[in-house]
């Protein structure tokens, strides 16, 4: 499972940024199967995964806190509190070139995208696998892609200023699109295939996370202690993740600008007045028919 995350790091220190790959108005990361294969197959691809109907897939707009939720999912599988040494990128659907090497994972195989809804395996959605949703309050998930932009500039092409990013994340210009249809067409899902996804919110999780992660092994339908919750609770700490959790994406320097703040609310140290008040006002447009809460602290 190594030889996809080698294969990017190899790549994100010999290649330069090229254009972000785009499909049906929608820009991605150039993730190697997007750069071989360009996005409308690469994509394709995904939606044609042999899904098993054990698996599990963690859907979220990227900077939603999927790596959390990811090591969350992956401790009631595995039923210890204990961080795994697989990262996320490698169970990440559209970063990997040939599914083949997925096939040698024991089941449940836990999996992940960014990719919306209607690009998901079909498989997996005709088995009615589970999918679990993390959603975050958009103005802090836009100023954590920034930062995470500013770090990936192989795959995200992204050279700009706080400034530009947010024209740029408003108008639906960054990777994977607008935050808006993202969300708009998981919360149809979960209306069409009642009981398949399980949607938590970042903010909950981060003030109870006990709670949210007895919900999430309850959906899971699996049975744990109060002790292996409050265990896994500690152990998925951001704390305990920045400084223990191995990040095979981590450039270079060894760094790993995944763990950055992992806070609510840093949105408050980067939104004028003013792109504040724009954002609110295309939230209002937008979102006004959802039945998702969000916590805008
Ligand atoms: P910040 O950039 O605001 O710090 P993703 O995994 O979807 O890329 O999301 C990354 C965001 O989730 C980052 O947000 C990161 O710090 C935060 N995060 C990662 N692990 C976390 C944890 N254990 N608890 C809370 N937030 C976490």
């Amino acid at each position: 499972m190594e030889s996809h995350v080698e294969k990017m790091k190899k790549m994100m220190k010999g290649s330069k940024p090229v254009p972000l790959p785009e499909f049906d108005g929608v820009f991605y990361p150039s993730f190697i199967p997007f750069r071989e294969k360009g996005a409308e197959k690469a994509l394709q691809d995904i939606t044609n995964f042999q899904s098993r109907d054990t698996d599990i897939m963690i859907c979220t707009y990227a900077k939603s806190g999927t790596h959390w939720i990811n090591e969350i999912t992956s401790m009631l599988i595995r039923r210890t509190p204990e961080l795994d040494t697989a990262s996320k990128t490698m169970t990440m659907l559209e970063t990997i070139s040939d599914f083949s090497i997925t096939d040698t994972l024991p089941s449940p195989r836990l999996l992940n995208t960014h990719c919306l809804f209607q690009y998901l395996p079909k498989k997996h959605i005709e088995n009615r696998n589970k999918i679990i949703h993390m959603i975050r309050n958009p103005k802090d998930t836009c100023v954590s892609y920034y930062h995470h932009a500013t770090k990936d500039q192989v795959f995200l092409s992204f050279t700009g200023s706080w400034n530009e990013f947010f024209d740029m994340w408003i108008s639906a210009n960054c990777a994977y699109g607008s935050w808006y249809t993202y969300e708009k067409e998981i919360e149809q899902a979960e209306k069409d295939y009642p009981g398949m996804i399980f949607t938590c919110s970042y903010e909950e999780m981060k003030k109870e996370p006990t709670k949210g992660i007895r919900k999430l092994s309850d959906f899971l339908q699996i049975e744990c202690t109060d002790k292996t919750i409050e265990d896994i609770a500690k152990a998925t700490s951001f704390e305990n993740m920045k400084e223990n959790k191995v990040d095979h994406t981590a450039v270079a320097d060894g760094k790993s600008h995944i763990y950055r703040k992992g806070i609510i609310g840093d949105w408050k140290n980067h939104f004028t007045v003013a792109q504040n008040e724009q954002f609110d006002s295309q939230f209002a447009e937008k979102f006004q028919d959802s039945s998702y809460r969000i916590l805008f602290e």
